[in-house]
């Protein structure tokens, strides 16, 4: 089998010696004589299965195992005894020190089933972890997306110091940031930088699945809790066991649901939905919202789960409170879609720059993107730079028809920079935009025919 080394242990020399011999087709097979001496071995290296005699001068088979327990020297033991002495082998193998125990003298044939049985497991177990670090994996990339934190302007620059403290910590953080600001981005950043790394980065968004679900997303169920449990499910909660626990919009979570969490953080232990088992979950708690949490009554936020989430509170500041940040932004945004379209690498030019660091970015970096990406995908490949006429169609200001963006568009206008199109181009593409990019729901809720819309996208396309 490969991967899989046995070692085994006997006084007797000739019975390790045979057992190698029988073996060692399939198996990495070390034989040792000496207890003392394997022991010794195996402070420093880690194998499959040890293969053990019970009785031995110096050092009995089961102080060795225990002894090797201790520094998880190995997976799996199979225990070799000549005086079937059936307490003490019910000892050992309740401890959990060996699989099994074979009389002696010994069965060859029979010692190999028993060692193929043990490699097949050892095996499917390799498999299941493999797959489950890839779910780890999966469940941690968010996307394409790179979860490097950018920026280091103003307030953040006194954020950043409170970060670099806080992640190597336990401690519960809440982030809150308006929508785009980069509370997801920060909260990978801080697992990424805490003695978790390597472990799960759990998320759950508590405003995007229904109040009825939520419960057995997040505390998982026994199979039979409820109709349709046909069988058991792990929750988030658990998932993120000796990693990191990310509730997104926990201003969202149902307050029957806050009590619960309560519960779960105070006491790191958690029932799925219809079991009666406390199972011990270990996770550090990262939450966000761009809900004000202290402000919300106790009939909508529990204060005591407040206090609880917010040992440390990160607060992100919208992007136009840092501007110095932005062309930092704009360049790996830029970098990030132009490899993202597959095109190669364009420059903006200092007029569009301006531009974008002049705009108040209503959506904060999340708008920034969009942005970049409509402009990227647009522009044909090899045209190089990017100039203000590509972006003016996009940068709006946000608030539709307050007299802020009409007088700012009716300017744009007469100075000749925007034109009574690009305007409608504008205000189709976001209404569009707003309606997660279906057409049919944008006519259908303002009334506009579906045809200006169509319409828009020939013009759109290059
Ligand atoms: N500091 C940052 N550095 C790099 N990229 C960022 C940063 N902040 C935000 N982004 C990018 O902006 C987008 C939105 O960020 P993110 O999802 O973290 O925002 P959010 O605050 O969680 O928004 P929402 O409240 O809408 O969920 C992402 O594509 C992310 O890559
Ligand atoms: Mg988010």
């Amino acid at each position: 089998m490969p991967g899989i080394t046995v070692l085994c242990i006997d006084d007797e020399k000739y019975v390790v010696d045979s057992i190698r011999d029988y073996i060692s087709d399939d198996y990495r097979c070390l034989a040792y004589d000496d207890p003392m001496v394997a022991l010794e071995y195996l402070r420093s290296h880690r194998v499959e299965i040890l293969i053990v005699d019970y009785r031995m001068p110096g050092l009995t088979g089961l102080d060795l195992l225990k002894e090797a327990r201790k520094f998880e020297a190995y997976h799996t033991g199979l225990l070799l005894t000549a005086y079937a002495d059936k307490d003490l082998l019910k000892d050992v193998l309740n401890n959990g020190l060996v699989d099994k125990a074979l009389d002696k003298p010994l069965d060859l044939p029979r010692l190999k089933i028993e060692l193929d049985y043990l490699a097949q497991r050892i095996n499917r177990r390799r498999e299941a972890e493999d797959k489950l670090k890839d779910i780890y994996r999966l469940l941690s990339a968010g996307g394409n997306d790179d979860f490097t934190f950018i920026g280091r302007d103003g307030d953040l620059s006194e954020l950043w110091r409170q970060v670099e403290q806080v992640a190597p910590t336990e401690e519960n953080v809440l982030i809150t940031g308006e929508t785009g600001t980069g509370k997801d981005v920060l909260a990978r950043q801080i697992h990424a930088l805490s003695s978790r790394a390597d472990k799960p980065f759990i998320k759950i968004n508590c405003g995007a699945i229904p109040a009825t679900l939520i419960e057995s997303e997040l505390f998982g169920h026994e199979k039979g809790a409820f109709s349709g449990a046909d069988r058991r499910k792990f929750g988030k909660i658990e998932l993120a066991h000796r990693g990191t626990l990310f509730l997104d919009e926990i201003g969202e979570l149902p307050l029957e649901l806050q009590s619960r969490l309560l519960h779960v953080v105070e006491d790191k232990a958690l029932e799925r939905v219809g079991g009666t088992e406390k199972l011990p979950v270990d996770f550090r708690l990262i939450s966000a919202t761009n809900k004000p949490l202290e402000k919300l009554s106790k009939d909508e936020f529990r204060r005591d789960l407040f206090y609880r989430l917010s040992t440390v509170h990160l607060a992100l500041p919208d992007l136009k409170q840092r501007r110095k940040d932005l062309p930092a932004h704009i360049r790996i945004l830029t970098e990030k879609n132009c490899r993202l379209f597959g095109k190669s690498l364009m420059d903006i030019c200092p007029r569009a720059l301006d531009m974008l660091t002049g705009y108040s970015w209503p959506g904060n970096i999340r708008e920034l993107d969009n942005v970049l990406k409509r402009v990227i995908l647009m522009k044909a490949d090899g045209q190089g730079t990017l100039l203000p006429e590509d972006f003016r169609r996009c940068l709006l200001e946000e608030k539709g028809s307050s007299p802020e963006a009409v007088d700012l568009a009716a300017r744009q206008i007469l100075s000749g920079q925007l034109s009574l199109q690009d305007l409608e181009l504008a205000l189709l593409t976001r209404l569009v935009d707003l309606c997660d990019g279906k057409i049919m729901e944008a006519s259908r809720k303002t009334g506009i025919p579906k045809d200006r819309f169509y319409r828009l996208q020939d013009r759109n396309t290059p």
